[in-house]
């Protein structure tokens, strides 16, 4: 088979992790007889300063003539003034509304070789393998109004908190629909005590719950959620929630596997092309030094071969190559205990390429 992927670089550390999760994806698929053309797209601060737009028409319509995009990240000083009118995120956001992008996937697995890398004790993290499934183009992020408002008492502004029960019914859907393929729970986590969006979400997410008998569901408060995922992690299997509560919580749920720079993530929508991104921010202090971490957007490279591409057995072998490097004891900087040595970004690439054509030689 023939695939086009768009490549979507970013700011910051964004173009030296692409370039580690390209040489994997030309790798694996040249060993299973694939192809790919690669197009390379501008979003973020670069598109604001190249074509003064976070998110250039030409980069969309180049994403949708494609199977599948793989993006870095965005953002980074240069455009973070709160006051400014355009900004690097609003790109991001673009991207997943334009795409239809609802559901993104977080998965958060503790590898073995790094149990000890996590800031919690070994035998609370021991075993961790859970999915967040975060809403992606709901709630806070995109509810008009939003904005800034004079009030009586001076400056105000507002944000609007909305959802409808399709949007709602279609995540639930594609959470429970995980469920099934691993250890059928699904945990749905809102704020119902306070919220009326909360309150519709639970309504909402027990009528398609009545669908999936064969999952155990459970409702939890997000606040105890929160302290859940630092108690007893290894109990979650599915965790579904609407678009603010998944962004905190996915940050949280990242430090049980010891690093940020370890975590891919899948935004689907009802078509193709699906996009691929590390949960990670493009990391300005580091940029251009050569030592961030690509694993988590090599990661996400598998993740495209699995769900953007179908091809399971190529997303398998990079995900084994990845966690062979670090059980050979290889490490970036963010990943080194005090002392340990380190590898480079590039050369961490360069051994999970090794680690693939060894999985395809002993295949
Ligand atoms: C994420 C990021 C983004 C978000 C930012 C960069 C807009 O934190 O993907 O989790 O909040 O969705
Ligand atoms: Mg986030």
């Amino acid at each position: 088979m023939h695939y086009t992927i768009t490549l979507l670089p970013g700011d910051g550390i964004g173009p030296e992790i692409i370039a580690e999760a390209r040489k994997v994806l030309e790798v694996v698929t040249r060993h299973s007889g694939h192809s790919i053309t690669f197009q390379e797209g501008l979003i973020g601060g670069i598109a604001i300063d190249e074509r003064g737009n976070p998110l250039p028409d030409e980069t969309l319509e180049m994403c949708r003539r494609s199977d599948a995009v793989l993006l870095a990240a965005v953002g980074g000083p240069r455009w973070s003034d709160p006051r400014a009118e355009v900004r690097p995120e609003q790109g991001l956001l673009k991207i997943r509304k334009e795409l239809g992008l609802f559901a993104n996937l977080r998965p958060v697995r503790v590898i073995p070789a790094l149990i000890s890398s996590s800031p919690l004790r070994p035998e609370v993290v021991e075993g961790v393998d859970l999915v967040i499934v975060r809403e992606l183009t709901g709630g806070l992020y995109f509810g008009q109004p939003q904005g800034r408002e004079q009030t009586p008492e001076g400056r105000g502004a507002v944000d609007t908190l909305r959802y409808n029960e399709r949007e709602i019914e279609r995540l639930m859907r594609v959470a429970f629909n995980l469920a099934r393929g691993r250890r059928r729970k699904l945990t749905s986590v809102d704020k119902a005590n306070v919220l009326a969006t909360s309150r519709l979400w639970r309504e909402v997410a027990h009528e398609v719950a009545s669908d999936y008998p064969d999952v155990a569901y459970e409702d939890v408060l997000v606040d105890a959620c929160a302290m859940y995922l630092i108690r007893r992690p290894a109990d979650f299997d599915v965790i579904a929630t609407e678009n603010m509560f998944g962004d905190i919580l996915s940050d949280e749920a990242s430090m049980l596997t010891g690093s940020l720079g370890m975590l891919p993530s899948a935004s689907l929508g009802e078509n193709r092309p699906a996009l691929f991104e590390p949960i990670h921010g493009s990391a300005p202090d580091i940029a251009g030094k050569g030592i961030a971490n690509p694993l988590a957007t090599i990661l996400s490279a598998a993740m495209l071969l699995r769900l953007g591409l179908g091809l399971d057995r190529e997303a398998d072998i990079v995900e084994r190559a990845a966690e062979a490097v670090l059980a050979a004891g290889h490490r970036t900087a963010d990943l080194a205990a005090p002392g340990q040595p380190t590898v480079s970004t590039r050369a961490m690439g360069d051994l999970v390429v090794e680690a693939c054509e060894k999985e395809f030689a002993n295949a």
